[in-house]
């Protein structure tokens, strides 16, 4: 038996870790079926609505040979509790404790999706529900997005840069800031960010000021393009921000200065609506590749001129979260 490997960061695994996951993801891009999950089952627990994630990884365990089962928290389970010691007299019936070690005695690996709650960045930075799931299960648990990351989103997106532009290191990976009518978390930003900068890709982040990724992740990201001697930069202007890229990966988060106090954030963030992809952004670009991991908001984030172009790689980038997550499974549980 394999011994047990949680994916709940990138930043868990090095980079020739992650980039023998990506070659084994391209050879069975190639061959869609094999057996190399048979008998091996997955618990995919949703806090969260998904089109992509829920079904991809469902695919992925059906083409491979093994069985997934969707579990909608609330709906298909019991209300689930996750803080620490909780008097448990409110709306939760169960605790995650107790639901990962149940789970962990049913099938072969826990995959969970748990957004922020938006309120409290001391809270969310915790992450403290797929950290407690990872803590209690004693098969591996993997992320399908938490407060803070989105590593198989991150996978899929490296993956479809390295098949799009070809070799990353040393080319531009700009993340730039998009209006959106609602804050948004920053697991997709930073799990974005943080791979390019594991591959050696010169980042820039690309937003208004107060709109800037947590200190934390911007530490690491650092640290990673000092380590792989490429350049990181942040701009604050959308038009400056997209010269050089050959990546325009666009997204939309909430202020960490106002976290949780959206109503004025509101305020300021409706003043921003100018912060959209356009064909005139995309054409100061090095003939950029346009990346979003949808799904995105038509003539709001992005005009349809630029998405439904042939620069846009949004569709390779949600197919790819297919292989990649076959790939991932396949080294955490099966046999290749
Ligand atoms: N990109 C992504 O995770 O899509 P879903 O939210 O639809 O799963």
């Amino acid at each position: 038996m394999k011994a047990k490997r949680n994916f709940i960061t990138t930043e868990d695994w090095s980079k020739d870790e992650l980039d023998s996951l990506l070659n084994l993801a391209l050879s069975l891009k190639k061959v869609p079926y094999n057996e190399h999950l048979k008998k091996k089952s997955l618990f995919m627990v949703f806090f969260n609505p998904s089109l992509r994630t829920r079904s991809s990884f469902e695919m992925a365990m059906f083409q491979c040979g093994g069985s997934a089962v969707n579990l909608s928290v609330g709906q298909d389970t019991w209300k689930l509790e996750h803080k620490l010691g909780t008097v448990m007299d409110g709306a939760s019936s169960e605790h995650i404790k107790d639901a990962s070690k149940v789970l962990s005695r049913y099938g072969d690996a826990i995959a969970v999706r748990c957004f922020p709650g938006m309120t409290d960045w001391e809270e969310d930075a915790k992450d403290s529900v797929i950290r407690g799931f990872a803590e209690n299960a004693t098969v591996p648990v993997i992320n399908m997005e938490s407060s803070l990351y989105h590593p198989c989103q991150g996978l899929a997106d490296m993956m479809t840069i390295k098949e799009n532009i070809g070799e990353p290191k040393k080319k531009k990976f700009v993340l730039t800031w998009c209006y959106h009518p609602k804050p948004l978390p920053m697991s997709v930003p930073n799990s974005a960010a943080l791979i390019s900068s594991t591959f050696g890709m010169d980042v820039k982040i690309v937003c208004p000021e107060g709109y800037e990724l947590s200190h934390d992740v911007i530490k690491t990201i650092k640290n990673n393009c000092a380590r792989e001697n490429s350049d990181f930069e942040l701009v604050h202007e959308l038009d400056k921000g997209v010269e050089d890229a050959d990546i325009v990966y666009a997204k939309s988060w909430g202020s960490l200065e106002h976290y949780g106090n959206w109503e004025y954030e509101n305020k300021i963030r409706e003043k921003l609506k100018d912060w959209k992809i356009t064909k005139d952004v995309m054409k100061r670009t090095n003939n950029a590749k346009f990346m979003h991991c949808l799904p995105v908001r038509r003539n709001v984030v992005v005009d349809d001129d630029v998405i439904d172009s042939d620069v846009s790689v949004v569709y390779d980038q949600a197919e790819n979260r297919l292989h990649a997550q076959k790939a991932l499974l396949t080294s955490i549980l099966g046999d290749a």
